[in-house]
């Protein structure tokens, strides 16, 4: 029997940065609304030629050379993003190419804020069925490009980056211990973007019911934690790291809260990120590997709720 095995991770951001104070040149808004209804301080654009492949790239490059892993080792590609490149090819398959790794599969997944939860499941089933040995796991957004910068409700809350995972066969038991991904298509309208090939043949600007969001997260992001955690037969007690999606502080503690995990043992990087969708929960855990939180056999919740709605946990050991 295989395990799923996280061997790397990596992480990029754009150079640009911008500030909540930055904020008041394009709408009617303060650091002090932002920062006390989100937790957020600033978040990282990306330049207008800086498209999401990039982000990725750079991202997948740091897990291969922070692990000294060559990129042929790599024989399946997942992508999780809401802001692909184009309609069509997938943002993996220009990963695929820039890396030169041919005759493997590579995909995107669009399940928005839960995308990378949603990669998680479907590597580890892939793992576990044999199928590949060392899959890269991407989570890359350029949502700056998808913002209505006149919408004050959407445009301070996001921001543009990208997180990077290697999972790899294993014969230990370790790895990716439980996960559990949801839906429920009745919430369409709460969060969505005004456009699409089918709809209008245009791209969209992001539009929320943030409130709407905001009254499912919390139950259904420790619900489906505590259900990941029965899963493995571990309890909340054997967590040492909680790392939900990064889209509100006020969120990440209530759930936190409600789950019974302190705050020191929870993972935010919403202050410095802002809500990266897809990108959130890698680059949180890049972000803490890189500064030495994770140690080794230390046992991770991660949990995510997006558009959708999506939603999902999983339970792993570094
Ligand atoms: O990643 C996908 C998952 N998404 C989420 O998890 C988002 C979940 N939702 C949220 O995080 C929160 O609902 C928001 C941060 C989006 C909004 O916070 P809120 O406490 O729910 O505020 P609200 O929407 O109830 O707005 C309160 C007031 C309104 O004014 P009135 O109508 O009471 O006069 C808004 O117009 O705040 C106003 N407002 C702002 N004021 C200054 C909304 N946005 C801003 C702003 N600056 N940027």
């Amino acid at each position: 029997m295989s395990f799923s095995e996280i061997i790397a991770y990596g992480r990029y951001l754009p150079e640009t940065l911008l500030k909540n104070e930055d904020l008041k040149k394009f709408v009617d808004t303060s650091d002090e609304w932002i920062f006390s209804r989100t937790g957020i301080k600033q978040r990282h654009i990306a330049e207008k030629k800086e498209l999401t492949s990039h982000l990725a790239i750079k991202a997948s490059e740091d897990a291969f050379n922070s692990f000294k892993i060559e990129p042929k080792e790599i024989d399946c590609i997942i992508i999780a993003t809401t802001t692909p490149d184009n309609t069509f090819p997938s943002t993996a398959s220009k990963v695929q190419n820039y890396f030169k790794i041919s005759n493997i599969p590579s995909f995107d997944i669009q399940a928005v804020c839960s995308g990378f939860i949603y990669g998680i499941q479907i590597a580890d089933a892939f793992i576990k069925s044999g199928k590949y040995k060392k899959i890269l796991l991407v989570g890359a957004e350029t949502l700056s490009k998808i913002i209505d910068w006149k919408d004050r409700r959407t445009c301070v809350l996001f921001g543009d980056g990208a997180g990077s995972l290697i999972i790899s066969s294993s014969r230990k038991k370790n790895g990716i211990l439980a996960s559990k991904i949801y839906s429920d298509g009745e919430w369409i309208d709460s969060l969505y973007a005004d456009g699409g090939p089918s709809l209008n043949q245009k791209v969209g600007k992001i539009r929320m019911v943030g409130q709407d969001i905001f009254k499912h997260a919390v139950k259904k992001l420790s619900e489906s934690t505590e259900q990941a955690l029965t899963q493995c037969d571990l309890s909340v007690k054997d967590i040492n790291w909680f790392i939900p999606h990064q889209a509100n502080q006020r969120i990440i503690l209530s759930t936190a809260k409600k789950l019974g995990i302190s705050e020191e043992k929870t993972i935010s990087t919403v202050k410095f990120h802002a809500n990266t969708s897809a990108a959130s929960i890698p680059l949180a855990m890049a972000s803490a590997h890189k500064s030495g939180k994770l140690k080794k056999n230390d046992i991770l919740a991660l949990c995510a709720i997006g558009g959708g709605l999506t939603w999902g946990s999983c339970i792993l050991r570094v």
